[in-house]
């Protein structure tokens, strides 16, 4: 954690979080480069060589000074969607640095990506597998497709993101994927280069990641004994972070355990790529927020903020726990038992609930470890701008996103 409570008042990376909040206005976000760089260099020293390398997953932030960043630290990018593809274009990435998964991709998503000469395409459906080879032999090109498995295990998160899981719209599953691998194998217009699997987001124990390489390795013996040969494997990302009442592995853990089921299993020759977002950017991001009112007239107390779902949606989606430090210190004032609930008319509103906190009207507030779909996820219900971005860079503060205005909300709106 980059936060810090020192002579009576809290930094990030040694800036202070009540100039941040008066500079930069609340709702803000704040990042600490110094961690996403730690972050990344922990997965990537633990993991990579040159066979074996992270891409990081854009839909975790996708605001374009992170992405700078890590593709500087060296980052292959993974992209869901033209607009993931649009940003890391426009950072400078190089396509032969992106893979690209998505259960939905249209013609036209299609058609340029092969153009761009993307590394890999992810490719989760017969129907859509069929679409390429079409598009690739319109183009005369042969299109490069891992195709995502879907090895039915249990990630042990959330229901919503448990992606691994046979009940699911991703990849496809075990007992048709064979049909898939040879369609690919054979048809002239697609170069079929791997397999690709992700089995789901905030991934608490290594169990899973392991089994899934096990059955991976099942797959490719499958794969060879119908002489068909791949030789990438994309193991998707999914490694949680500890949000303070949970436990994690640490990065270089996971990538020290996946290294040994990767070689227990012989597949040190294929070339392997993992898909991180969170674990690289979750515990980097801040939001402050700034108090209200604390509103106690009813069986509750409520301390209501100036952030809500629109700029954290995640316990309202997930239930999600996300920790709230008051910057403010009140001598001799006791805690009270509160929600912490924004201003959006919707009573999923809240930012977390049942909280012990000593707090007064007017203080900052800062929900931690929201680097990772916090801003990626958020809205403008009720009309409300999105806020700022600052990273702190060498301890200096940095504008990456500025606010937004209530007329950049409607400037494509058309009054007739
Ligand atoms: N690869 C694929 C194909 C994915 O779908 C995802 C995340 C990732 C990689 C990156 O997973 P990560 O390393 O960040 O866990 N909004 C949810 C998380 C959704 C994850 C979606 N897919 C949340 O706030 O918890």
């Amino acid at each position: 954690m980059n936060i810090e409570y020192k002579n009576e008042s809290y930094t990030i990376d040694n800036v202070s979080v009540s100039n941040l909040a008066e500079t930069y206005g609340t709702p803000c976000f704040v990042y600490s480069e110094d961690s996403i760089s730690k972050n990344y260099n922990e997965i990537n020293n633990a993991f990579s060589n040159n066979k074996k390398k992270v891409y990081y997953s854009v839909k975790a932030n996708s605001n374009l000074s992170i992405l700078k960043l890590l593709s500087e630290l060296g980052s292959g990018f993974d992209i869901v969607s033209m607009g993931e593809l649009d940003r890391v274009l426009k950072i400078g990435a190089s396509p032969k640095n992106i893979v690209y998964s998505g259960v939905g991709k249209s013609e036209s998503d299609i058609k340029k990506s092969i153009e761009l000469g993307i590394y890999c395409i992810n490719v989760e459906s017969f129907s859509e597998l069929e679409r390429i080879n079409k598009i690739a032999s319109q183009l005369k090109t042969k299109a490069p497709v891992a195709i995502r498995v879907n090895p039915n295990i249990d990630p042990g998160s959330h229901e919503y993101i448990s992606t691994g899981l046979e009940s699911t719209k991703f990849g496809i599953n075990l007992k048709n994927m064979m049909d898939a691998f040879m369609y690919a194998d054979k048809e002239n217009f697609i170069d079929l280069i791997g397999i690709d699997y992700h089995i789901g987001s905030q991934i608490e124990t290594l169990g899973p990641f392991i089994e899934a390489v096990f059955s991976v390795a099942k797959i490719i013996k499958e794969l060879k004994a119908n002489n068909i040969s791949v030789d990438l494997i994309d193991m998707g990302g999914g490694l949680g972070i500890d949000y303070g009442k949970n436990k994690v592995p640490l990065l270089k853990e996971y990538g020290e355990a996946l290294n040994k089921a990767i070689k227990d299993n012989k597949l040190e020759d294929y070339n392997i790529i993992l898909e991180l977002g969170r674990s690289i950017v979750g515990n980097a991001g801040y939001l402050l927020t700034k108090v209200e009112y604390i509103k106690k007239d009813s069986e509750k107390n409520y301390v209501i903020v100036d952030a809500g779902m629109d700029n954290l949606i995640r316990p309202a989606l997930y239930s999600a726990w996300h920790n709230i430090i008051c910057t403010k210190t009140h001598e001799n004032k006791k805690k009270i038992l509160c929600d912490v609930v924004g201003p959006v008319c919707e009573c999923a509103d809240f930012l977390g609930k049942d909280r012990e906190l000593i707090v007064e009207q007017d203080d900052i507030l800062v929900v931690t470890a929201c680097g990772a779909y916090a801003s990626s996820m958020a809205s403008n219900y009720n009309s409300r701008p999105k806020p700022a971005e600052i990273i702190i860079k060498n301890k200096e503060a940095k504008l990456i996103s500025k606010r937004e205005e209530v007329k950049d909300l409607y400037a494509r709106e058309i009054i007739i």
